[in-house]
């Protein structure tokens, strides 16, 4: 079954061509030296450049870096242009700016083989705008525009979406992968088929539990939004972070779930909300006054754990608990180590806090695939078209 039905890189000639690639190097730092903490987009960007440059292409890369308000060096991607030529094995040139004469004389100069990365595209503000002018600019460094931004597809901005307009517009292998991997986790299944799903908020995860309640055998619900199913289903949750404007929509997703959301049974509740809280585990109903719930306990690790050993296709998004803190990690890390030995299941983490547990855990590598998309992956389970997939040319 095609996923994607949008040409991709595969489908043109590149040779002796400029490639205007846009690729999500957002990529989380160091806060004191900028230093490159987890380097995991640019690595899986490097098989649509190495492809593109082994078939006689030269590149003008651009990416967004954090959310700059103006031209802050803070923002610059100069350290990502220092870690991309390490991995690339060849000079990649830095760009001083985004737009403007300078910088598209450097991409005429480039030869194949060449390797530009322009300055961060949110230093200037018609990008988030989708500025049409600016989208021309970015369009004129290139002869051919290539999305392998994965992680930014759902912003319907300059880079990702309006240079579409003015240049031929294909995939790259990252958002060919990633697309095939979420889409046939979702649309094709094998089954059983096993969500899981948590962090804080239900009001962030009502739009996946939607699109997803049909599709799945089974939701296994932890983090902060299975205290509000637990306080809907009326279970005392003490001083547990808790959407009281969302019990009624919590009821209402358990009436319409068929018996398909599953909760946990027990939890770790602390006495404060810090690293080195008391903590203890107790029965669902039995959340003392003053205390909170901060990690899924024991026994609903073994009951979730009784869903996933038959799973052939498993979803996840969101951690079973406050993972950030040890002590309450252990939920986290269970489920993930739990999934790391299945041996035959197809496994697809969610980005974000989820694929940042599995890297904490050790354990990415034994995962089918680890999206690099957060807010991304996010809206593409929730069944949303992304901007930055649907401009691109079909098939
Ligand atoms: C991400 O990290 O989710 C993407 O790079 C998008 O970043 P943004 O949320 O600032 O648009």
């Amino acid at each position: 079954m095609i996923i994607l039905n949008k040409k991709t890189i595969r489908d043109i000639d590149v040779q002796g061509k400029r490639v205007l690639v846009r690729v999500d190097f957002n990529v989380p730092q160091d806060k004191s030296d900028g230093h490159i903490t987890d380097d995991r987009r640019i690595r899986e960007s490097l098989p649509t450049l190495n492809y593109l440059l082994e078939h006689g292409a030269s590149l003008v890369l651009m990416s967004h870096l954090g959310r700059p308000k103006a031209k802050e060096e803070k923002y610059s991607l100069k350290p990502v242009a220092a870690r991309l030529q390490e991995l690339l094995g060849r000079p990649v040139q830095m760009a001083n700016d985004v737009i403007g004469d300078a910088v598209v004389a450097q991409a005429h100069a480039l030869k194949p083989g060449d390797v530009l990365l322009l300055e961060n595209v949110r230093f200037y503000p018609e990008e988030e705008k989708n500025d049409a002018a600016f989208a021309r600019e970015l369009a004129r460094m290139g002869d051919v525009y290539v999305n392998d931004a994965f992680g930014s597809a759902h912003r319907a901005h300059a880079s990702t979406r309006g240079v579409a307009d003015y240049l031929p517009a294909v995939a790259g292998f990252l958002m060919e992968k990633e697309i095939e991997y979420l889409g046939g986790a979702l649309n094709n299944p094998r089954r059983p088929f096993i969500a899981i799903l948590g962090g804080a908020k239900i009001g962030d995860k009502i739009g996946v539990i939607e699109n997803l309640l049909p599709k799945v055998d089974n939701i296994l619900i932890g983090g902060g939004m299975a205290n509000t199913f637990a306080k809907a289903n009326g279970y005392r949750v003490g001083d547990s972070l808790v959407e009281d404007d969302k019990l009624d929509l919590a009821r209402e997703m358990m009436s319409k779930s068929a018996g398909k959301l599953v909760f946990p049974v027990d939890w770790v509740i602390a006495d404060k909300f810090a690293a080195d809280a008391e903590s203890k585990v107790v029965d669902v109903e039995n959340v003392p006054d003053g205390w909170r719930i901060l990690d899924i306990g024991p026994e609903s690790i073994k009951l979730f754990e009784s869903y996933l050993k038959n799973a052939k296709t498993i979803v996840w998004n969101g951690p079973m608990g406050v993972f950030e803190f040890p002590k309450f990690a252990q939920g986290t890390l269970a489920i993930a180590n739990f999934l790391a030995q299945l041996p035959d299941a197809i496994t697809v983490i969610g980005g974000g806090d989820s694929a940042a547990a599995v890297e904490q855990a050790g354990i990415a590598d034994k995962m089918s695939h680890v999206s690099t998309g957060g807010g991304a992956s996010l809206e593409f389970m929730e069944g949303k078209v992304l901007p930055g997939v649907e401009a691109l040319q079909n098939k």
